[in-house]
């Protein structure tokens, strides 16, 4: 495995999560390995994310039965140094990419779904530079629609301000040692969660919100994926 070479201070490794199964989506085939113009969601995410460039390295998690077909990317992704087999949840996919990420514990660890295939080089760096300059930052956009909370018989119970809400996205970025710290920390409380800014801020670090880009959305659903297709093909 080469050892990636530091850009602008310290490394920045980016850990792709693509062991999912894509259960919303349906289909015989988990969504990250879908063929949109040719290439696959996971490739195109990891080609966008490789071409940046203050990315040094990158690790992909992949589900346990196509690590060996995964592993092949390498040959033609030479700044990909390590491919890993995902667990249950996201969250044990990405702990065990962690572990594999190089770089110590200085580096920046960036962590993106690989299921957002449309993520911008412009907020890439933007999380880059606030993850260095603050430890910890996700990207972040405002609802466009009035949120609710309801109860379990989907009765409303109240109405949030919209204002002080963020849905975020991936690239989370944070220092290393942070990361691994607030792993380190779920592990022992058995906190679960969603996403990896959730863990760091359980383990009581702070996390920044900077702008997030709607065009970065997950596929999630096949309406979503339909939305993908569509605007690849305008290119
Ligand atoms: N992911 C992962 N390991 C898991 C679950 C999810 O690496 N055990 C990844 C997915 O591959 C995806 C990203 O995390 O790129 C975001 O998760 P999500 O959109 O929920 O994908 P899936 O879990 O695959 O889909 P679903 O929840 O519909 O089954
Ligand atoms: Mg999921």
């Amino acid at each position: 495995m080469a050892t990636p070479k530091p850009s602008a201070g310290s490394v920045v490794v980016a850990i792709i999560a693509a062991a999912g199964s894509g259960t919303r989506v349906g289909g015989g085939v988990p969504k990250q390995f879908l063929k949109v113009g040719g290439r696959t969601i996971l490739e195109l995410t990891l080609g966008r994310l490789e071409r940046h460039p203050e990315v040094d390295a990158l690790v992909a998690v992949v589900p346990p039965r196509r690590l060996r077909a995964a592993k092949l990317m390498m040959r033609r992704h030479p700044r990909l140094v390590a491919v890993v087999a995902g667990g249950a949840r996201r969250q044990d996919s990405v702990e065990r990419g962690l572990r594999a990420a190089p770089g110590g514990e200085r580096a920046i660890v960036l962590v993106h779904d690989a299921a957002r295939p449309l993520v911008a080089p412009e907020l890439v760096s933007s999380i880059i530079r606030a993850a260095r300059r603050r430890g910890a930052a996700v990207p972040g956009i405002a609802p466009a629609d009035t949120v609710k909370s309801v109860d379990g018989g989907g009765r409303v119970t109240g109405t949030l301000d919209r204002a002080r809400l963020r849905m975020v996205q991936t690239p989370q970025g944070f220092r290393a040692s942070w990361l691994r710290r607030a792993f380190r920390r779920a592990a022992v409380e058995g906190t679960a969660a969603t996403d990896d800014a959730s863990l760091v801020e359980a383990a009581g670090m702070p996390v920044v919100v900077v702008d997030g880009d709607p065009l970065n959305f997950k596929i999630t659903t096949r309406a979503d994926l339909l939305r993908l297709r569509a605007l690849m093909r305008r290119g």
